[in-house]
Formats: C-alpha cells, sequence, structure tokens
C-alpha cells in the first residue's frame, strides 16, 4: 500500500534545517499504523510528503507502486481527493455549513449529483452513528462529533489510505476513545488502511503497529498483539525511554 523508501527532507530557509533522515516505512493493505516521537521530530513533516502536501529532499514514497509526485498537477490534485483521507486536530470543518454539507464537500468538488451526495451521505452517517447532527451546524455540536463529522467527510470517497494528524489532540478523553474507536471500527470493517499520527499513547493504543521517530530518525517500532491494554504499557515505556518533551506526556489518559 505504502512504501516511504530512504526518505528524508530539509527545509531551506535562511538556515536550512534537517527534519527527517533516512526514513524507511512500509505499510501493508488494511494496516493500522502509529506514528509517534516527541514535539518537533518530523511526524507531521512525514504525513505531509505521504499526503503528498509536500515533497522529500530525497528517497520516494509509492502509494501502490506510483509516485504522486510525479503526476501532473490536475491528476495530483485527483489522486489525492479519490484515493487519501485527511483527518486533522482541528477538525477543518466550515461552519457555516451543516454536517452533512461538510461531509458532502469532496463529492461537489467532484461534480456529483445532489441525489447521490444525499444517498452518499446518509449511507456514511448510519455507518458512523451520526444520523442525529446530520442537520446540524458545527458550532450546535461538540469536538468529539466535529471530529466524527470530519472522519465521515474523509470517508466518503472511500479512499485506500487514511491519513491522521492528532485527530484526538483537541478532544477530551471520552470523545477521544468514540473517535479512535470509530476509526478502529473504519479499519476492521473497510480495510482502509490508516497512518496516524499522536503523541497519545492511549490513541496509538488501537493501532495495530506503532513506529517511533526521534530527531528526524527512525527509533524503533512495536506490535500490538491481541492485548491493548499490554500494548498501552508498552507505548508508555518506549516513549519514557526515548525521552524528550515532558508536555508530551502531560496527555497520558488511563
Ligand atoms: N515549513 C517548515 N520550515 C522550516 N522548518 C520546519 C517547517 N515545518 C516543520 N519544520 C521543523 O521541522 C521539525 C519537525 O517538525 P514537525 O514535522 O512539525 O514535527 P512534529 O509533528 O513531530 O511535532 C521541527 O523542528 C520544525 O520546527
Ligand atoms: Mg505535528
Amino acid at each position: 500500500m505504502l512504501k516511504v523508501r530512504q526518505v528524508s527532507k530539509v527545509y531551506e530557509g535562511k538556515v536550512s534545517y534537517r527534519a527527517l533522515s533516512d526514513i524507511n516505512l512500509t505499510v501493508e493493505d488494511s494496516e493500522f499504523v502509529g506514528i509517534m516521537g516527541p514535539s518537533g521530530s518530523g511526524k507531521t513533516t512525514l504525513l505531509n510528503m505521504i499526503a503528498t502536501i509536500d515533497e522529500p529532499t530525497t528517497g520516494e514514497i509509492l502509494i501502490n507502486g506510483k509516485d504522486p509526485n510525479r503526476l501532473k498537477k490536475e491528476k495530483l490534485a485527483q489522486f489525492r481527493r479519490r484515493e487519501l483521507g485527511f483527518v486533522f486536530q482541528d477538525f477543518n470543518l466550515l461552519h457555516t455549513l451543516t454536517v452533512e454539507e461538510n461531509m458532502v464537500l469532496p463529492l461537489t468538488l467532484d461534480g456529483s449529483k445532489v441525489s447521490e451526495m444525499k444517498k452518499k451521505a446518509k449511507e456514511i452517517a448510519e455507518k458512523l452513528g451520526i444520523t442525529e447532527i446530520m442537520n446540524k451546524r458545527t458550532y450546535e455540536i461538540s469536538g468529539g462529533q466535529a471530529q466524527r463529522a470530519a472522519v465521515a467527510r474523509a470517508m466518503i470517497h472511500t479512499p485506500k489510505l487514511l491519513l491522521a494528524d492528532e485527530p484526538t489532540g483537541n478532544l477530551d478523553s471520552k470523545s477521544s476513545k468514540d473517535v479512535m474507536e470509530m476509526l478502529e471500527a473504519i479499519n476492521e470493517k473497510e480495510k482502509t488502511t490508516m497512518l496516524l499520527v499522536t503523541h497519545d499513547p492511549q490513541a496509538a493504543s488501537y493501532c495495530n503497529r506503532v513506529v517511533f521517530i526521534r530527531d528526524g530518525k527512525f527509533y524503533s517500532e512495536i506490535h500490538r498483539g491481541n492485548n491493548r491494554q499490554a500494548f498501552f504499557q508498552k507505548i508508555i515505556d518506549t516513549l519514557s525511554l526515548m525521552g524528550g518533551d515532558s508536555n508530551d506526556f502531560s496527555s497520558v489518559r488511563i
């Protein structure tokens, strides 16, 4: 599904800054992979390159065997819209629109028929359990509901790869759990491949595997097995071994 090969990223500026060095990562179809590391370790940089928002300085990224960065601008936009789904920390919903209108935005861009869009939105909402908030505006719903609406929007094209950057970063622990359970259910039922950047060990414990990076370099990886609680403990242990920003631990929730 995804191959990251010897990828490095240098941000050029007055002083150039090496944000990532020689990262290798292979993600299989329908895997759910977490990426963790202290603030500034390069997690968002890596995700943005996979998201085709940014390009590696060296190395290559293949999604289903193709290098999206070789596509022309229009094809790239289409690829991004059809094959990838995105979820961000701040939900990125449009505030003047209802939840349903937000959900169908990607279809609007593709010129789908209104009746088709309504049907699709209804299906997804039922699947994801957000039917009751479809007609609400974004200021009338909670953070957890907003993030579930954002996930629904990301899923409306049934993307093959869902990319999430700190999706629980602005949520309380109950809402985080709801959002993670929703992502887990999508991963299991739809077989959507998922990549989750997070500094929340509880959220990461829903993944099949967690990859740790520190100072832009691969640090280690651990696999879940069948016990989420034990995996959670292993994640905490690895984070404390690798050290880093103490703020990263303030959000630990059991
Ligand atoms: N556009 C940019 N220009 C220059 N430096 C950047 C840019 N984006 C990120 N960085 C730097 O690269 C490093 C990694 O950032 P980032 O990937 O956002 O880390 P993380 O998501 O793990 O907190 C940080 O030191 C950050 O300051
Ligand atoms: Mg980040």
